[in-house]
């Protein structure tokens, strides 16, 4: 629809190879073969305008500074040119040229698009997963690259995964993420030893004593905790230790429908979590729930160890526990996890932004149970499935 006189629109309007281009105020509207125009905005189209002096040949990066586009930018003129479209602008009669499939698959006007060939499938979860947890082999994901894409996808898909027959050499863990990405490493240890030998407890976290560890996300301490922990048994002898897991995505869409408003409390309300030792201090306050633009979660943190008193506005506090604590029965509440044993060999990866883990205790008496914990970032992760990908095309 126009947005300008018709008087200024006045041989403005071309039809040109099928291709009707439509020239409004701010932006203009062609018809991209679906037989519904639409629309882009000057700017927009000025901002990617992907010649040399805009976008860097070799680099891709933008050079064009957004901020210098004119605000009475205009198309001066418009034409379809073989599957291209050329613009004049008005900026020194700048040109520029966009592909029909490019503008095609940038289209804005239908619908949000996303060109990343990363773009994850989410699929929640319950307990139904028990038994159903997505499973590799070590050597075959250090082997074949199509197996090794499976288990990125499936780490970023589900949140879940145990890959079987790891090597039992202590380390390997920290090598294994060095070979799908980079370690990420906290203060306290780029490898993080998890067994009870007395006297050699780590001071900072009861997962070195031989109680249950009730599902929890790691670091919640940090404003960006590590995206994907990965779990190594050297030796799982102990009886006992079983693991646990639950996936928040489904936890949290579970509140969203019983109770929008503690669903809306948990993710305003900022939680204190901290984490301290000889080596370290380390302190942040965010909601349980941080969401998206579209209000769905994207970060699910939870730890019920590592929280810290609670600390806001005495009108705020009952409300608080009232939603935190429906959380927390929807965690506790067997319908809703995987228990599972994993054995000496084993590693178990999650997507620790979304998926909560804990164990049984376990009784050291009955055997040795050792696990070797390495930690990378998320974004590395997708970047692993991306080259991946592009590998396979
Ligand atoms: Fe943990």
């Amino acid at each position: 629809m126009r947005d300008q006189p018709a008087e200024t629109l006045k041989n403005r309007f071309w039809t040109m190879n099928m291709n009707t281009i439509n020239l409004n105020s701010a932006s203009l509207d062609i018809d991209l073969g679906s037989g519904q125009p639409s629309q882009f905005h000057y700017v927009w189209l000025r901002d990617n305008c992907s010649c040399s002096d805009c976008t860097h040949p070799d680099t891709h990066e933008r050079i064009l500074v957004t901020s210098e586009i004119p605000d009475d930018l205009i198309a001066l003129e418009a034409n379809v040119d073989g599957d291209e479209l050329a613009i004049i602008w008005s900026d020194e009669n700048h040109q520029s040229r966009y592909s029909m499939d490019w503008l095609r698959s940038h289209n804005y006007s239908e619908s949000a698009f996303n060109t990343d060939p990363a773009a994850a499938d989410i699929q929640v979860w319950d307990k139904s997963l028990q038994g159903n947890i997505p499973t590799f082999d070590y050597q075959q994901i250090r082997s074949d690259d199509s197996v090794f894409l499976s288990w990125c996808e499936a780490v970023r898909d589900i949140g879940l995964t145990i890959i079987r027959n790891a090597p039992l050499e202590e380390g390997e863990i920290e090598r294994f993420a060095d070979y799908v990405a980079v370690v990420r490493e906290v203060i306290y240890d780029r490898l993080h030893n998890v067994r009870a030998t007395p006297g050699e407890y780590n001071a900072y976290n009861v997962a070195s004593t031989t109680l249950e560890l009730k599902p929890h996300t790691d670091m919640p301490n940090y404003n960006n905790p590590p995206g994907v922990q990965m779990f190594h048994f050297l030796v799982n002898e102990s009886i006992g230790g079983e693991s646990t897991a639950v996936d928040g995505f489904n936890i949290a869409a579970k509140l969203k429908h019983a109770d929008p408003d503690a669903f809306q409390v948990l993710a305003t309300t900022p939680v204190q979590f901290r984490m301290y030792s000889g080596r370290g201090d380390i302190i942040a306050s965010n909601p349980l729930l941080t969401l998206d633009e579209q209000g769905e979660v994207k970060v699910f943190r939870f730890s019920n160890q590592l929280a810290q008193p609670a600390n806001m506005a005495a009108d705020k506090v009952e409300a608080f526990y009232r939603a935190y604590r429906k959380l927390g029965r929807l965690i506790e509440d067997h319908d809703n996890r995987v228990q599972f044993r994993l054995e000496t060999g084993d590693i178990m990866v999650t997507n620790n932004l979304r998926v909560m883990h804990g164990r049984n205790s376990y009784d050291p008496s009955t055997g040795g149970r050792h696990l070797q914990l390495s930690y990378m970032d998320f974004c590395d992760v997708m970047s692993r499935i991306r080259m991946l990908k592009k590998q396979a095309a």
